[in-house]
């Protein structure tokens, strides 16, 4: 479990917290909310985890903003007021304005929800505040701060969510939520572990009763990929991951997957060499919630390809949970070989994504591996060869296929530290280029 987070204030303090702890500009935002709420006569609200965060002491800048009246054509008026641009969703009564500087602030018509059948995206239509906030998730989540200036600040707060706050409980507000709902199911671990909360006993039972139901089961699997991932990027995902474990839940999720002792041993790891490799490479793009993923793969045949296809994965996680579920043994057993020279892990690693070099470099128990592979990941990938195609040609070669192998053996010099200049490269090259005449 992640260390305890609870309130920083009482429920009539949230004027003071707003003022305190929000970031200025969004401040103004929300007071400029409250004004337009106003002038067209609408009660506005923000809504959710900016709520509850900001009760907890917690940043969050996700602007949630919820609309008694008709919230669509005052996301329209709110985007011509702040001059960013609105996405609108009629059906679900919601829109998303994008501001000039890239932020995102939602907007939702007040709506309830019917769930036609379990799981099933549900049917809405426009509501009170109250029903809006009964159809969340977890009381935690189901509280609201009134915008309109005359009640600026005041908490709204229908079932308890700030008792639940102070005592650290997740509680569903009905009792038929996971079924509505299942990824509610990992929601609720997400959110225990994160603060460092419980689940309520009634909310504990009616979650086992889901799994054993097998209602995780009835969930596209983009929903499910949606919510796993969110898991998986929490800064410290590990409690979450042990508590699922305990609660029996990731063979209810896909066979394909373990929570056991070891799996999450390699998360542990993949965390490490992940914030290690984030130090030193900043800007590299990682997915390494997939690469978390793969940990918590069987080492089964085709089960990194079940996955996927069950999560629906894109492309680019999918290439990287089959890489490592499928390769990631194997060339960790190749790179033990005491004589891999640089240019031999270049030419194993090149083609596979980074998070397999990341998943080797967390898997190799032996200090040479692991040192080779932080090579490849620091410096050789990076390697380029300071001759080019145009350098062969202006010594009088003809381009053909030799080219390329030339310039192959040029990098393998250069990476193997044998040729250290151009002209050295050059040499290689042309040993390639007169030895295939
Ligand atoms: N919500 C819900 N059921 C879900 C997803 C969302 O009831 N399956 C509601 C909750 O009230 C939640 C709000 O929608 O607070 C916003 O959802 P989301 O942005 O996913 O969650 P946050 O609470 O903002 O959590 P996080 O801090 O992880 O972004």
């Amino acid at each position: 479990m992640n260390p305890p987070i609870r309130p920083i204030g009482s429920p009539n303090q949230v004027p003071e917290l707003l003022r305190e702890r929000l970031p200025h500009c969004l401040y103004e935002q929300l007071r400029e909310v409250g004004g337009l709420g106003e002038a067209v006569q609408v009660t506005v609200f923000a809504v959710g985890g900016l709520v509850r965060d900001l009760l907890l002491g917690v940043p969050n800048l996700d602007l949630d903003v919820v609309v008694e009246g008709d919230g669509i054509a005052f996301a329209r008026q709110l985007a011509r007021f702040w001059g960013g641009t609105v996405t609108v969703h009629p059906p679900f009564g919601t829109a998303v304005i994008i501001l000039p500087g890239g932020q995102h602030v939602d907007v939702a018509t007040a709506r309830t929800e019917v769930y036609e059948r379990p799981a099933a995206l549900p049917q809405t239509r426009p509501a009170s505040l109250r029903e809006d906030l009964f159809r969340r998730d977890f009381t935690i989540n189901a509280l609201a701060v009134q915008l309109n200036p005359s009640q600026f600040g005041q908490l709204v707060d229908f079932f308890g969510g700030w008792e639940d706050l102070a005592s650290g409980t997740v509680r569903v507000l009905h009792p038929l939520s996971f079924r509505d709902d299942p990824t509610r199911i990992l929601r609720a671990v997400r959110f225990e572990q994160r603060y460092g909360f419980h689940l309520s006993p009634d909310t504990e039972q009616r979650l086992r009763e889901a799994l054993s139901n097998d209602w995780l089961n009835l969930l596209t699997g983009e929903r499910l990929r949606d919510e796993l991932s969110l898991l998986l990027q929490e800064a410290n995902p590990l409690p979450a991951l042990r508590r699922l474990t305990e609660m029996q839940v990731w063979p209810r999720i896909h066979p394909a997957l373990t929570g056991s002792e070891t799996a999450l041993a390699q998360v542990e790891r993949m965390r490490e060499t992940v914030a290690w490799f984030r130090e030193h490479r900043p800007d590299e793009a990682i997915v390494e919630w997939a690469g978390y993923l793969a940990c918590l793969v069987q080492p089964k045949p085709a089960a990194g390809s079940s996955l996927s296809d069950r999560l629906r994965l894109n492309q680019k996680e999918a290439h990287i949970v089959r890489a490592v579920t499928e390769r990631g043994a194997d060339l960790l057993a190749a790179l033990e070989l005491e004589t891999r020279r640089p240019a031999e892990v270049y030419e194993l690693l090149e083609r596979e994504p980074i998070e397999l070099a990341l998943w080797l470099r967390a898997s190799a128990s032996a200090g040479q591996v692991r040192k080779k592979v932080e090579r490849f990941l620091l410096h050789d990938r990076y390697l380029r060869t300071e001759i080019s195609g145009k350098d062969l040609i202006a010594l009088g070669y003809r381009p053909g296929p030799a080219f390329g192998e030339a310039l192959r053996a040029a990098l393998r010099a250069r990476l193997n530290g044998e040729a250290k200049t151009r002209a050295e490269e050059l040499a290689v090259a042309r040993q390639v280029l007169e030895g295939g005449k």
